[in-house]
């Protein structure tokens, strides 16, 4: 996967996005990252990439020019590969959730529009696909957003996690929380490990996981389970 990110302070990303998994993606090559600071863009003599609001209002506002030339570079960069989803970080837009990073982990390009300041002229949302919010505040802009993003992304990008860290029994991408693990020892400060795990029956392991998950999610995050369709084992289960 290639992921362009277009923002005013690529410094941001120079540390976090080269440690841990994300980092072994980018050695492995399976993942290739590019920053591109929009101010190299401006065609204004002082490299200005922002303005007042018409109609007044408090702060500025980054103005189309340098992102609209910025992503042209970067389209004209990426010519070889499938024109891929455009993500303009923006507290209004749609929240982003595990469904969506599976959406973007399926793109062979990606390229993140984080602004900063105030806000964006709103003509620079016609260069994205989408709009995406990381959730309900407002950050001081859209780069620490994308990191998230494309963390949660990246995992889901094959060969990136090992068998070891394995995606898919994660919290979400079930719709359930995750059931509790437990590793050595099996009693812990007379904390016991649950006796179930410790009997290698592993019909009686899964049914007990799936009754966690199933609890855990019902009293921690209720609203997943509207978004489910339980099977008959599961409703016995919880009702159980
Ligand atoms: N920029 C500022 N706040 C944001 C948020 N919550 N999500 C995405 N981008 C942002």
């Amino acid at each position: 996967m290639k992921i362009d990110i277009l923002s005013l302070f690529p410094d941001m990303f120079s540390g976090p996005l080269h440690q841990s998994i994300v980092g072994k993606a980018i050695e492995d090559q399976l993942l290739d990252v590019k920053v591109t600071n929009f101010r190299d863009f401006s065609s204004n003599k002082h490299h200005n990439v922002d303005d007042y609001p018409y109609g007044g209002g408090a702060g500025m506002l980054l103005q189309p020019q340098p992102i609209f030339d910025a992503m042209a570079a970067v389209e004209n960069d990426n010519a070889d590969l499938p024109k891929g989803r455009v993500v303009i970080l923006d507290p209004g837009g749609k929240q982003f959730d595990q469904k969506m990073a599976e959406s973007f982990a399926r793109e062979a390009h990606l390229t993140f529009i984080c602004g900063h300041y105030e806000g964006y002229d709103e003509r620079i949302k016609t260069l994205a696909t989408d709009e995406v919010s990381l959730g309900d505040y407002v950050l001081t802009g859209g780069e620490l957003a994308a990191m998230v993003m494309i963390d949660a992304t990246v995992r889901l990008l094959p060969g990136v996690l090992g068998n070891k860290e394995s995606a898919p029994g994660d919290s979400f991408s079930t719709g359930l929380l995750e059931y509790p693990q437990y590793s050595r020892p099996a009693d812990f400060r007379g904390m016991q490990v649950p006796a179930v795990l410790l009997n290698g029956n592993h019909q009686l392991i899964d049914q007990w996981r799936q009754k966690q998950a199933l609890k855990r999610t019902l009293l921690k995050r209720p609203d997943l389970l509207k978004k489910i369709r339980l099977s008959k084992d599961d409703l016995s289960l919880l009702n159980d």
